[in-house]
């Protein structure tokens, strides 16, 4: 069966350019964003891996571990990071998974047989601190992802995790939220006092709790 959300986050083992890892030990207490590249010296692939290498003091604020895989050993991945090092102006900063038997790929459904038999589409898995899947994003081998999206989607969830809203359209932090429909209208007061503005009796935006 296909991984859905709220499924724990299949663990494994595997060799990485940093060592070994255990996946749920190495992610202990974080947030953690695995995401797949079809294969190693690949152009969409090396900006990629600069894009967030750049990041990763956001993903360090944010309390999240990111790890990328791709279906080539470690040592392929070292000589690519080297490249992705030169040409993206950055020092990767993150561990690459070696999967070059494919069992990560397989564990959570990176290989799409009918878009490429033997590389994977482009996901991207986020896991909360209970190991449980809370994000799954699936891209096609052409289309570089925007990692700014994956910080704001890190920053709806766990706001999400700790008060009772949601985050309306192209929401971006610090910007208004939505109260969840679970609170009764004499709770909210209490709840957000900031105060609240009730647009229909099922859309009430209040400012965000944390702000
Ligand atoms: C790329 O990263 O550029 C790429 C990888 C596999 C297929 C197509 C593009």
């Amino acid at each position: 069966m296909a991984l859905q959300l709220g499924d724990i986050a299949p663990d494994f083992t595997a060799e990485t350019t940093e060592g070994f890892i255990e996946f749920h030990q190495w992610l202990g207490n974080s947030w953690g964003v695995l995401f797949s590249h079809p294969a190693d010296f690949t152009p969409v692939c090396t900006t990629e891996l600069g894009a967030v290498a750049k990041l990763k003091s956001e993903f360090d604020k944010r309390n999240t571990k990111v790890i990328a895989v791709s279906v080539d050993n470690v040592e392929s991945h070292k000589s690519w990071i080297s490249d992705i090092n030169e040409t993206q102006n950055t020092s990767m900063n993150f561990p690459i998974i070696g999967d070059e038997d494919k069992k990560v790929a397989n564990l959570y459904g990176m290989i799409h047989p009918k878009a490429n038999d033997t590389l994977t589409v482009r996901s991207v898995f986020i896991i909360g601190p209970d190991k449980k899947i809370k994000l799954m994003l699936t891209y096609p081998a052409s289309t570089g992802r925007n990692f700014q999206e994956i910080l704001r989607v890190l920053d709806s969830l766990q706001l999400s995790a700790k008060y009772s809203v949601a985050t309306p359209a192209d929401w971006k932090d610090g910007e208004d939220v939505v109260i969840s429909n679970a609170i009764k209208n004499e709770d909210i007061p209490a709840k957000f006092p900031k105060g609240h503005r009730e647009i229909k009796p099922y859309l009430r935006m209040t400012p965000q709790p944390n702000k």
